[in-house]
Formats: structure tokens, C-alpha cells, sequence
């Protein structure tokens, strides 16, 4: 498998736009076995595509920002498929190897959807993700989105 990356640039100037991307993000059948990381500062909307994309997966109920219990999971039918969804927050690792110590590697083995938030913090020791989301906000407010897609887990034709 070719696994050259493809890079977008995105521009999502309403809460809508991001709720879209998140749509057509989870209509791609490659997200059932797929890791995502979001990188970006503090409130930057990282949390908040989460929630859009795990809506669109068909999540029901509170989706809790992980940001102290780490890691939230989910359990979901998408296409009649069960899928499985582990939503982390690695801001308060100091070190990567806390993300071995507390059995991460284990939940990233596991079939299913992996979204970890501030990748940065754990990058020496986990995998390549398959998608690479970053956000960065300009001076109007907007989120400017940079999409990597370092597989072909996702289908590559994204516009802004
Ligand atoms: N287009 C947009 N996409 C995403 N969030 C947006 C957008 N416009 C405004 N927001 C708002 O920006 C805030 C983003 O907060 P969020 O918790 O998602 O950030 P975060 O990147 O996860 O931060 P943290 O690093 O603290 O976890 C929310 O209040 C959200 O409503
Ligand atoms: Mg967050």
C-alpha cells in the first residue's frame, strides 16, 4: 500500500462548516479502524469536532471533554457495524511514557475509531496516525485546518 501523505488546507469559518467536515468525515467507511490526532492550541475546537464526529457516527447521550479522565469511550452501530471510539486528551502528560505506563498502546491495538487530542505530547511513542487534523485560529476567528491523510483509510478528495 502506498502510504504518501496527502495535506489540505481547510478554512472552517462557522461552528456549520466544522459540523460538515465532521458529517462527510463519518460517512467514510475507513473510520471504523482509524486513529485521528488533533492537534492545536488551548480552545481551539478540538473538543468540539469530537463531538460533531462522534454525532455523526451516531453517538447518543453526553460526549464529555476527556480532558481529566483522560481517555472516554463509546460504543456506537454505524452501518449496522458495532464501532468502538476511544477519545483522548494527552495534555497532562509530561513525559510519552506515561502513555505506555497507563496501557494506551493497548487501546490503540483495538479495532475501532481513536481520536487522541494534543498528539504532541505523546508523538515519541505512538504510531502514526492515519489522519492528522490541526487547527490554528486567524485573526477573524476562523479555524485554519490542515488535513494530512498519511493512509488510504479516508478517501483523499477533501475541499475547502
Ligand atoms: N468552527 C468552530 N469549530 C469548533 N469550535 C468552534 C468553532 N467556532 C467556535 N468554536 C468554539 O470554540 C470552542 C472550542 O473549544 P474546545 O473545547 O473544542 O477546544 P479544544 O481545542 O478541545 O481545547 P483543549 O485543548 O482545551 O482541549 C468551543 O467553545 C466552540 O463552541
Ligand atoms: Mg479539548
Amino acid at each position: 500500500m502506498n502510504n504518501s501523505t496527502q495535506t489540505y488546507k481547510l478554512l472552517w469559518t462557522s461552528e456549520q462548516q466544522t459540523l460538515d467536515f465532521a458529517q462527510k468525515l463519518s460517512s467514510e467507511p475507513g473510520i471504523l479502524d482509524a486513529t485521528i490526532a488533533l492537534s492545536g492550541d488551548l480552545g481551539t475546537g478540538k473538543t468540539s469536532f469530537t463531538r460533531y464526529l462522534l454525532r455523526a457516527l451516531g453517538v447518543k447521550g453526553t460526549i464529555k471533554s476527556p480532558t481529566y479522565a483522560i481517555v472516554e469511550s463509546y460504543e456506537t452501530l454505524y452501518k449496522d457495524h458495532e464501532l468502538l471510539i476511544w477519545h483522548m486528551d494527552f495534555y497532562r502528560f509530561n513525559d510519552p511514557h506515561e502513555w505506555e505506563d497507563a496501557g494506551f498502546r493497548d487501546i490503540f491495538a483495538c479495532r475501532g475509531l481513536k481520536i487522541y487530542e494534543w498528539p504532541e505530547r505523546v508523538a515519541a511513542l505512538v504510531p502514526k496516525p492515519d489522519i492528522e487534523i490541526h487547527l490554528e485560529l486567524n485573526a477573524l476567528d476562523q479555524r485554519e485546518v490542515m488535513l494530512k491523510l498519511n493512509t488510504h483509510k479516508v478517501s483523499d478528495c477533501w475541499t475547502a
